[in-house]
């Protein structure tokens, strides 16, 4: 076989070109499962192509394994899949297409092995490789794909604007694959992006986070954001993070471009962690920037208050990006607002008391908030970038002494709000929340010991000053 294949992948696909025979009808292995391969990538997705009907041929290869794998079809789509050992094993029928403008969904008519070849969105993801008698095994491929996988090169088949006007989602798998195998676009299939960026809008919200989301998880996310943003996709899908690009300049005072920043932070991160949620919280943790910027006469550009703002954008963004809208949200939320926190810390005021707030505040999520604080340190200052790394790993230092004594992390203060409701006969009312926090404080700025009769005592004296006293 031109792939490098394992002995159970030989075996099916023997099994697969027998049910072929038995149809008597030709079928290969077509696309990303062959790219893959050559390119020594994992891979358990098997597309094959028959030409004929590809659910037939589904079922006659289901019924020559034991036991026989379930047969899942979608007759409108004329596809099948089965599942054998770790392969997830897609069939369809050859076929020939042409699309309506406003959708992506094409008219199907049954077509030759090349007719599929031709209309399938890269070059390297059209290539075949045989399962039949006469040339079992062999690399088919018309359109020089083995050739653009060596050059690392992303090129349509067809003319570019015919492939990405046909299906736009094509643009966002290009900049995908760019991204994720670090491989260029050549130029007209560039172009062709350029030219049909604005069809965009007939793809999915659900199928456009898919893509980004792939590109987070890239080993350098930073290529392919960067390419959405050349290309101009990302002024359509993601109009809030155009806003951080570019850097104004005021009294010979300039701020740095808090896109291209963002960037080399969601790079930084992206070698410390492979977590989706993380890479959300690097990509967003200046998304409030835009919003609070001003100039302040004598000093330069601020930001303030962008942590906060950017918390706020949070949720809405989830909410435009389909994301999930529960813990992860939340997660994303924290970290954007507590982001500035550990490096505000200066040698001065690393108290005990702002040392324990933090972990008060970060809880479980403090490791994921000290990788993002780490990855946010992008000064071409080296001095300064010496500066806040020592600063960084002293309050790393001290947080885990801290929490070696105090066990902040998951820590709930003695007195609940309700044991306040009761003890003074109050219904849920802000008075209860501002007892609760005051106690809170007290504790965790080491005025008042972590105990239940100081943190008792303390109560009562603060709800004397609100003209409370105990019911009972
Ligand atoms: N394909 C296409 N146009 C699309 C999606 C897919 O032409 N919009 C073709 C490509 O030939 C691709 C194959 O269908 O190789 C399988 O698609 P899919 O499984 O989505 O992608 P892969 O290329 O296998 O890559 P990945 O699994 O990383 O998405």
């Amino acid at each position: 076989m031109f792939i490098d294949c394992s002995e159970k992948e030989r075996f099916i696909f023997a099994k697969i070109a027998h049910a072929a025979a038995q149809l008597e009808t030709e079928c290969y292995i077509i696309g990303g499962f062959v790219r893959d391969k050559i390119l020594g990538r994992e891979t358990a997705d098997v597309d094959i192509v028959c030409l004929g009907d590809g659910i037939e041929l589904a079922h006659a290869t289901a019924r020559l394994f034991h036991p026989q794998p379930r047969v899942s079809f979608f007759k409108n789509f004329g596809t099948a899949h089965i599942k054998v050992d770790d392969l997830d094993i897609e069939f369809v029928g050859a076929r020939k297409e042409s699309y309506r403008y406003h959708s992506r969904k094409p008219e199907v008519t049954p077509g030759t092995l090349e007719d599929d070849q031709q209309r399938r969105d890269f070059t390297i993801n059209a290539l075949a490789i045989s399962l039949n008698p006469n040339n079992y095994g062999a690399l088919i491929d018309p359109f020089e794909g083995i050739q653009a996988l060596e050059a690392k090169m992303i090129r349509t088949p067809l003319d570019p604007d015919q492939t990405f006007s046909d299906d736009p989602l094509r643009m966002m798998r290009a900049i995908r694959f760019a991204s994720q195998l670090r491989f260029f676009i050549e130029e007209h299939t560039w172009q062709g992006i350029q030219n049909n960026i604005e069809r965009i809008h007939i793809i999915s919200q659900e199928r456009i986070t898919d893509e980004l989301n792939k590109i987070l998880l890239s080993k350098k996310p930073s290529v392919g954001l960067d390419l959405l943003y050349q290309s101009g996709l990302l002024h359509i899908i993601f109009p809030q993070m155009i806003d951080l690009a570019g850097a104004e300049y005021k009294d010979g005072m300039g701020h740095k471009d808090n896109f291209y920043h963002t960037l080399q932070v969601v790079d930084n991160i992206a070698e410390n962690t492979d977590d989706l949620w993380l890479r959300w919280a690097a990509l967003l943790h200046d998304i409030g920037k835009p919003a609070t910027k001003r100039f302040e006469e004598g000093h330069g550009w601020t930001f303030h208050g962008h942590e906060v703002v950017g918390g706020r954008m949070v949720p809405k963004i989830f909410a435009r990006f389909r994301l999930p809208m529960d813990h992860k949200m939340r997660f994303v939320k924290k970290l954007v607002e507590l982001h500035l926190r550990p490096i505000s810390l200066t040698k001065e005021n690393i108290t005990d008391s702002a040392i324990r707030r933090l972990l008060f505040d970060a809880g479980d999520d403090i490791d994921a908030l000290m990788t993002l604080c780490k990855a946010d340190i992008t000064s071409k200052n080296k001095q300064k970038v010496k500066r806040y790394l020592d600063n960084f790993e002293m309050v790393r230092y001290r947080l885990e002494a801290v929490e070696e004594s105090d066990r902040i992390r998951n820590w709930q203060p003695p007195v609940t709000g309700e044991m306040i409701m009761e003890i003074f006969g109050l219904p849920p009312c802000k008075q209860v929340g501002d007892i609760k926090n005051a106690i809170r404080d007290a504790i965790l700025d080491g005025e008042i010991e972590n105990n239940y009769d100081a943190a008792y005592d303390f109560m009562l004296k603060t709800a004397k000053a609100f003209n409370l006293e105990p019911v009972k």
